[in-house]
């Protein structure tokens, strides 16, 4: 697993391209794969909730449009990318922390729900992260992560393969000059647990009604689960 200052580097890097990129890959679909997320989401009005790895900000103002009256705050390594979410539309409303998901500077039962968006895989100890998340959730409170996931059937496994061979790195090569950046995504995905693991190990950190639901024939997963109350 990369060390945390090459991940801080990474992003930092990819931060100014990231949102085209982001489209481009995905055809434009990660915005609804993050509505779905939203959804999943029940926490009461004016709850305090986190987007953790916020990045530029796409699932913390989907959370803010959803309920104007929650406290939404954004955390991330990389000040880049907070500079560039708080400079999109409705951002003002939103707290931008530059954070560490290892080290979270929040008091224990802060939050009614915490959101990751492609974070996890770039935590580089992904248990003591989800201790921090326990700890700065409420009893009940909820964690939902959306996240690459490996296909369970293997022509659909080579196929994701060979996209994500392809096309991240030749948009990274085409809008950064840089394809290495854009390789992370296989090397990272080749080292992340499958789906069942992330369960288990979420149970294993003190959350309960772990639950996947595969998107995009498994390429994709949204994990939720509870704080044991
Ligand atoms: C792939 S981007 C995802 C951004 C956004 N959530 C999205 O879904 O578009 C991953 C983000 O995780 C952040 N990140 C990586 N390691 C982190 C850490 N230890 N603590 C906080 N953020 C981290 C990076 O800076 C980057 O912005």
């Amino acid at each position: 697993m990369p060390s945390k200052p090459d991940i801080h580097d990474l992003f930092e890097k990819v931060a100014r391209r990231y949102d085209l990129i982001n489209d481009l890959q995905s055809l434009g679909l990660h915005r609804r794969w993050k509505q779905r997320v939203v959804e999943k989401l029940a926490f009461p009005a004016g709850g305090r909730i986190l987007d953790l790895a916020c990045g530029s900000g796409d699932l913390a103002l989907q959370i803010q449009r959803r309920d104007p009256q929650t406290a939404v705050f954004g955390g991330d390594l990389s000040r880049t990318m907070l500079r560039i979410a708080a400079r999109r539309q409705a951002a003002d409303s939103i707290r931008w922390l530059n954070l560490d998901a290892l080290r979270l500077p929040f008091r224990d039962q802060t939050f009614h729900a915490v959101t990751i968006g492609y974070g996890l895989r770039n935590f580089p100890d992904r248990p003591a992260a989800l201790d921090e998340i326990r700890r700065i959730l409420k009893p009940g409170g909820r964690l939902v992560i959306l996240e690459f996931a490996h296909p369970p059937s293997r022509p659909m496994r080579i196929l994701y393969s060979i996209f994500l061979r392809t096309f991240p790195p030749l948009f990274g090569w085409l809008l950064l000059g840089d394809r290495a950046a854009y390789d992370y995504i296989l090397e990272s995905l080749a080292r992340y647990p499958t789906p069942i693991e992330i369960s288990r190990l979420l149970e294993a950190h003190g959350f309960s009604e772990a639950v996947c639901d595969p998107l995009m024939g498994g390429a994709m997963t949204i994990h939720s689960a509870a704080v044991k109350a």
